[in-house]
């Protein structure tokens, strides 16, 4: 009960994580960044709202939702934060350059575990183990927002 408590609360942050940002006026790479994560957040809603039942569970829309977010990480996030790119309307923390090692790890962690929830999907596995794997996409958002993303 407490497990799966605790996966719909991660749920529900991973859907306000992709529910409402705004980038208005941002330009080069900080828009790029903004834009990559903004199709981090689509998929991982579209993903989130199948296993809330708001949608038909399809673990195969799943697999390609999962791959494209495993797309965008690792060094493909990283390559998007060179150093001190903090031109507005950026939420980028500091923190990130100084903490690199850390800010690098997570980025790893949003691909591994993104990977980790394809092969599941891909496998046909239940909704249950999916919504598990999914948990562990959405935790990587929130760390690495509450550590390096400055809510504007
Ligand atoms: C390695 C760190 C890291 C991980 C992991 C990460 N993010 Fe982000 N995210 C950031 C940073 C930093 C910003 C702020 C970028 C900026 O404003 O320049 C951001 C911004 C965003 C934005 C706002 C984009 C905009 O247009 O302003 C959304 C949406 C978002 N992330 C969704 C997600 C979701 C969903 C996940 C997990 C599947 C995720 N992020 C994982 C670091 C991360």
């Amino acid at each position: 009960m407490k497990r799966r408590y605790a996966g719909g609360v991660l749920i529900a942050a991973a859907l306000m994580a992709g529910a409402a940002w705004a980038h208005g006026g941002a330009t080069g790479i900080v828009k790029e960044r903004m834009d990559a994560m903004s199709a981090i957040g689509k998929n991982v809603k579209s993903i989130g709202e199948m296993l809330k039942g708001k949608s038909a569970y399809d673990p195969a829309t799943i697999e390609t939702a999962s791959g494209a977010i495993a797309d965008h990480g690792g060094a493909a996030l990283t390559k998007l934060f060179p150093e001190g790119s903090l031109q507005a309307p950026t939420e980028a923390s500091p923190a990130i350059w100084s903490d690199w090692t850390k800010f690098s790890e997570m980025a790893g962690l949003l691909q591994a575990s993104a990977l980790d929830l394809k092969t599941l999907a891909g496998q046909g596995a239940d909704k249950k183990a999916v919504a598990g794997a999914f948990g562990k996409v959405a935790a990587t958002c929130k760390s690495c927002h509450e550590a390096f993303r400055i809510k504007k």
